[in-house]
């Protein structure tokens, strides 16, 4: 498909809009190659609005690449606590030591040095170096293939590599001197006038002349994707153990889904009243009172826990767990969303 006419003509469409129409975002203050990358890892699966203060609290907390690698990991996972994904702030520290070790701690203004670091992909590397360096190097995330399959009207799936990595190379042809302005005006728009989950606001786009989609119709129904593979269920059965005012935690092994992390001690199946209060006995914990049974679910990328939370006051603290008080919890752990809304239901805390 040749639409070298139409994208030639993008950045001058979007330069002036992205200039007048911008958000202020916290990360948009500076073009520091840390604050870029950051940001970008924090804003991959979680929105705008919830990566703010994570975004503030993190550079209070690490103001640079040298505090971030020798972060303390309960700290770091601390200052991550609901943002999800661990992995990506595991490989921020490890991205960070290398940084130090290979670079003095600053960024190699190279695309494959820092698309070699870990945790960093395509799309990262193209935002860092265009914001922080102005490279020509483009930064293709759902938002940008939207809006580009739109203009386009390109109906093949946007989910394959094979036109993710067409996107990034029409885009690189175009790219002007304002590489950084460029890579956020694409995703702005896609984010805003043609983001996701509702009909794009055509009227309002600054592309809306050159956009083959809104000429053909097809916009609204563009993207084309291929169909999500079902996620796996697991029933599991959670222990909110209360002693005298402190609950009962344990950490996670050091590998696979949520490494390191804390959590309510839990058990694989959904235990009836009567076998959970046997495995308690197993762990040599004696109930007093059963408080109550909650069920809640949460979503990881591949696997959705099915989740029956049982709230017990036991005799004595044991069975080899760490007792924490509700505020040393609150304070010291990173306790992960799917067990940290048990925590929050407990009436008596
Ligand atoms: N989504 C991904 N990167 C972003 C950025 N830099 N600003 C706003 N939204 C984004």
């Amino acid at each position: 498909m040749d639409h070298t006419a139409l994208f030639a003509a993008l950045p001058g469409a979007l330069l002036p809009w992205y200039e007048g129409n911008r958000r202020e975002l916290p990360w948009r203050t500076d073009r520091e190659p840390y604050h870029v990358w950051l940001s970008e890892i924090m804003l991959q699966q979680t929105r705008v609005e919830a990566v703010k203060g994570y975004y503030s609290r993190f550079l209070d907390a690490l103001p640079s690449v040298a505090d971030l690698a020798v972060c303390d990991d309960d700290r770091l996972h601390k200052l991550w606590e609901g943002l999800g994904y661990y992995s990506r702030v595991r490989n921020l520290k490890k991205a960070a030591r290398l940084l130090m070790e290979q670079y003095g701690g600053a960024f190699p203004r190279d695309y494959r040095a820092i698309r070699n670091l870990p945790g960093i992909g395509d799309y990262t590397a193209g935002a860092i170096c265009s914001i922080a360096f102005d490279l020509p190097t483009p930064a293709v995330d759902g938002n940008v293939l939207r809006l580009i399959a739109r203009l386009a009207d390109d109906h093949r799936s946007v989910d394959t590599p094979e036109v993710k990595q067409e996107v990034r190379d029409t885009l690189a042809s175009v790219y002007p001197a304002r590489a950084g302005d460029f890579t956020q005006a694409l995703m702005e728009l896609g984010a805003t006038l043609c983001g996701p989950n509702r009909p794009p606001e055509c009227a309002a786009c600054p592309a809306r002349t050159l956009c083959l989609g809104y000429r053909n119709k097809t916009a609204p129904s563009l993207p084309v994707r291929s169909p999500k593979r079902e996620k796996r269920h697991e029933d599991r059965t959670v222990f909110i153990l209360s002693c005298s005012g402190s609950y009962a935690l344990e950490k996670r092994p050091p590998r696979g889904l949520l490494a390191g992390l804390w959590q309510f001690p839990n058990v694989s199946g959904s235990l009836s009243t009567a076998e959970a209060l046997q495995v308690l006995s197993k762990m040599g914990l004696q109930p007093r009172e059963l408080r109550m049974e909650l069920t809640r679910k949460h979503i990881f990328t591949h696997i959705q826990w099915d989740m029956k939370g049982i709230y017990i006051e036991v005799a004595e603290p044991g069975g080899g767990f760490t007792w924490l008080t509700a505020e040393q919890i609150r304070a010291q752990t990173a306790l992960p969303t799917a067990f940290r809304q048990f925590f929050e239901e407990v009436p008596y805390v």
